[in-house]
Formats: C-alpha cells, sequence, structure tokens
C-alpha cells in the first residue's frame, strides 16, 4: 500500500530548507490546497499557474495590502484595466528597446565594471555582497537620476520594503520597518520630484515627472509609490537571478565551460536559471469569481498562491524537470523574456514582468564582464551555498575564489 505524504507546511523551517521536495508533493497530490496557516490555496502545476497569471477572473486586488501599504501608494501590479494599460505604456519604453539600447546599457555596463572593479585583485569575494546585492539597484538609481553617493541608503531601503512584501508570518517588526522607510522614501523623494518638475533632466525620474496620462500628470505619491516598486521588483529579483546564474553554473562545471567558450550560450543560462531557481517563488491573485483548476474549485474572494518554483519544475511541462540543464529545447530564449515565454518566472499575460528585457541585459553584461574578469571561478567552500526565502530565494552569500585576467591560477 502507498501512502500519501502529509501536506507541506509553507511557514515551516522545512520547507524553507528545501521547497522542492514539497512542490514535488504538492504537484502530485494536493495541486488546490488550501494551506491552514496562511488560508490561502496554493497552487502549483505549470497548467493551473499560467491559468492564474493570464484569466482576467484572477484579479490582482490581493497586492492592496500586500504591497500598497508600504509603497505608500497604488502601483501598476495592483492596478487593472484602462489604469494599467495606460501606466504601463508610460513607463515600459525605458526599459526595452531604443532607450534601454542606447540610454541604459552604459549605465548597466558602467555600473557592472565599478563594482568588479573593487574585488578585482581580492583572489576570494562574496558575490551576493559585493556584487548582486548592489548591481541592480545602483543600476536603478542611476537610470533614475539620482545622486549615486546615496547607493548605500536605497540598498538599505530596499532590504525594507522586500521584507515586507515577504513577510508570511506577519511579524510586527518586519511591518513596522517597512512602513517607516516608506516614509524615509517620501521624505526623500518629495523635494527631488520638485526639482525634477521646474527642470526635467533626460532620466526616469524626469520622464515620471513630465509624463501625462489622459491630461493628468502623476502626482508626487503616484511617483514615490513607482520608485518604491522598483527598488523591489528590479532590485531584490535580478540581484537573486544574478547570484542564482553563478551558483548553478558553478555547481556545473561543464555547462560553466561550455558558456565560458561561447557567449552567446549567456541567454540560455538566464532563462534555465530563471526557471530551475526563479528568483520569485511566489505571487497572489484573488479569484473574481469561483474557479475550478486541477483538484477543485476556488472559491471567489479567496487568495491563491501561485507557486512559480512548483510550475517551472512540472514534470508534465518540462523533460527531467528538476535537472539545470542549459541546452534544454523546451525554452526557446529568442521568447523567454516575453509574455510568449514558456517559463513563468517573470508571470504570464497583462502583468508579465515590464522590466523582463532589463533584467536579461543586466544579468547579462554582469556574467560577461565576471567571466572575462575571472578566467577562473570556483565556489571559496568547496560546494555550492544553500538558497534561502519562500517568497522570494536565491543563496544569502556567494564566497567565489578567483583567478584574474593575468593572474596566476
Ligand atoms: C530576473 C529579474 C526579475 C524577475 C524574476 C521578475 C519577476 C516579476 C514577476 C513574477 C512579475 C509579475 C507580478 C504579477 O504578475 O503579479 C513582475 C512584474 C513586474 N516587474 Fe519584474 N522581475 C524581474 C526584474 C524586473 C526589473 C529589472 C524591473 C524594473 C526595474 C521589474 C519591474 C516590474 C514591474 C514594474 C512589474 C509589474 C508589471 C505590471 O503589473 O504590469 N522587474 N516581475
Amino acid at each position: 500500500m502507498t501512502t500519501i505524504p502529509q501536506p507541506p507546511d509553507i511557514l515551516s523551517p522545512a520547507f524553507e530548507a528545501d521547497p522542492y521536495s514539497a512542490y514535488r508533493v504538492l504537484r502530485e497530490h494536493y495541486p488546490l490546497f488550501r494551506d491552514p496557516g496562511s488560508g490561502s490555496y496554493l497552487i502549483s502545476r505549470y497548467e493551473d499557474v499560467q491559468r492564474a497569471f493570464r484569466e482576467p477572473v484572477f484579479t490582482t486586488d490581493s497586492y492592496a495590502w500586500q504591497i500598497e501599504p508600504v509603497h505608500g501608494g497604488r502601483t501598476l501590479p495592483q492596478m487593472s484595466g484602462r489604469e494599467h494599460a495606460v501606466r504601463r505604456a508610460l513607463v515600459a519604453p525605458a526599459f526595452r528597446g531604443k532607450d534601454l539600447r542606447e540610454k541604459f546599457l552604459p549605465v548597466i555596463e558602467r555600473n557592472a565594471r565599478e563594482l568588479i572593479d573593487a574585488f578585482r585583485d581580492a583572489g576570494e569575494t562574496d558575490l551576493v555582497a559585493r556584487f548582486a546585492t548592489r548591481f541592480p539597484i545602483n543600476v536603478i538609481v542611476d537610470m533614475l537620476g539620482l545622486d549615486r553617493a546615496d547607493h548605500d541608503r536605497f540598498h538599505a531601503w530596499y532590504g525594507a520594503v522586500v521584507d515586507f512584501f515577504a513577510n508570511l508570518a506577519q511579524d510586527p517588526v518586519v511591518t513596522a520597518t517597512g512602513l517607516r522607510t516608506s516614509g524615509e522614501l517620501t521624505a526623500y523623494l518629495h523635494p527631488i520630484i520638485q526639482e525634477r518638475r521646474a527642470a526635467p533632466g533626460d532620466d526616469l525620474l524626469s520622464a515620471l515627472c513630465t509624463a501625462e496620462i489622459d491630461g493628468t500628470r502623476m502626482t508626487d505619491q503616484d511617483i514615490t509609490a513607482f520608485v518604491s516598486l522598483l527598488l523591489a521588483a528590479g532590485g531584490e529579483t535580478t540581484d537573486k537571478a544574478i547570484a542564482g546564474i553563478f551558483r548553478n553554473l558553478l555547481a556545473h562545471p561543464d555547462q560553466l565551460a561550455a558558456v565560458r567558450a561561447d557567449r552567446g550560450l549567456v541567454p540560455a543560462a538566464i532563462v534555465e536559471t530563471l526557471r530551475y531557481s526563479p528568483p520569485v517563488h511566489m505571487i497572489m491573485r484573488q479569484p473574481a469569481a469561483d474557479v475550478t483548476l486541477s483538484g477543485g474549485t476556488v472559491p471567489a474572494g479567496s487568495t491563491v498562491i501561485c507557486l512559480i518554483g512548483a510550475a517551472n519544475r512540472d514534470e508534465r511541462r518540462y523533460a527531467r524537470a528538476e535537472a539545470f540543464d542549459i541546452f534544454r529545447t523546451e525554452i526557446a530564449a529568442s521568447h523567454a523574456f516575453s509574455a510568449a515565454a514558456d517559463h513563468v518566472a517573470f508571470g504570464l499575460g497583462r502583468h508579465f514582468c515590464v522590466g523582463a528585457l532589463l533584467a536579461k541585459t543586466e544579468v547579462e553584461v554582469g556574467v560577461n564582464q565576471l567571466l572575462d574578469a575571472f578566467p577562473g571561478m570556483d565556489f571559496a567552500d568547496g560546494t555550492a551555498p544553500s538558497e534561502a526565502g519562500v517568497f522570494t530565494r536565491g543563496p544569502r552569500r556567494l564566497p567565489v575564489r578567483l583567478t584574474p585576467r593575468g593572474g596566476r591560477g
């Protein structure tokens, strides 16, 4: 007689230590599971998660309590219909095409170079502390045209915003720190917004200050909330993607050697990292009506947690789903950064990550510059560091031993 395993507890240390085994149990035995701790419904199969992202019946109303308080206002993920389409059209051009190539690529390249210069001859470094957590946030601060001397302040703020967003256990200290951060960011940004309204520059913040939507401008609070969103949505995620790709490649030396030999494989390595170890593991939705999925019906108004990390390893969708393989053919790198993607790391549908191409560019530049700078790179501790986090997830530390170009191996 085969026994059915117990359902996992998503708030338990065991789940955080190894969510992937729990995802397997959920996909197989509890494809729709009402989690008693949070009262939310967990969905884990690719088919169900992609429906939750694509079908409008799954609203994003839960962001009203999940992120609005910490951003101090309504932001894109929470919006729907025309309001969402108009706001998204306003910001999307900065994150793709000509603006990305001509205006922001040099900013991305400079920031990567400056960070690498600081440990080029160190022999050993923690890639998370010295590179991954710094690089994307520095890029956003520069894109917004804010003071580079404030990079460290933004680094602390984004940490507090992200912790608020991932506070499944409702820790009151985390909540209070997030709300205090929101106040500090508002006090910092409002005078700068006044200056940019009066004398706009060529930066993203000026673009937000001067843009007109249906004849009205974004208020100071709208802009502050959006900047706060960008810090979290564009910082934390890309940071985990960079740490993840190095962790995965260093753990698979044959695939790392292939990428070193043919840099055309970098996009495939990014996509496989996003599938295998996605930076964002949980996204919530709130169905406006009862919806039937694998395993039963989700009632209208309930909270559904879409388990991206589970869907991306669904063996119904991918062959050898639990293996890291940059050569897999089920995912086309050509559209992996568009809403037609064959994975759910960026969501899908109308809220598909607006920063996906910016993220791809950042990770690609970061990987290429690091591989160029260090012909030799290994885990300093001899093994891959473990991942941490249940909402967003990645290694907390990634100590590496480095052989610089021209150095002795
Ligand atoms: C590898 C890096 C990234 C990952 C894994 C990621 C993941 C995601 C996911 C899963 C969503 C969908 C949220 C939902 O459907 O509720 C999303 C949306 C979003 N992302 Fe990203 N993201 C990344 C990088 C970025 C960057 C660099 C930016 C901008 C600087 C950004 C800005 C946004 C925004 C503004 C949205 C909301 C879009 C909307 O609601 O229309 N993201 N992202």
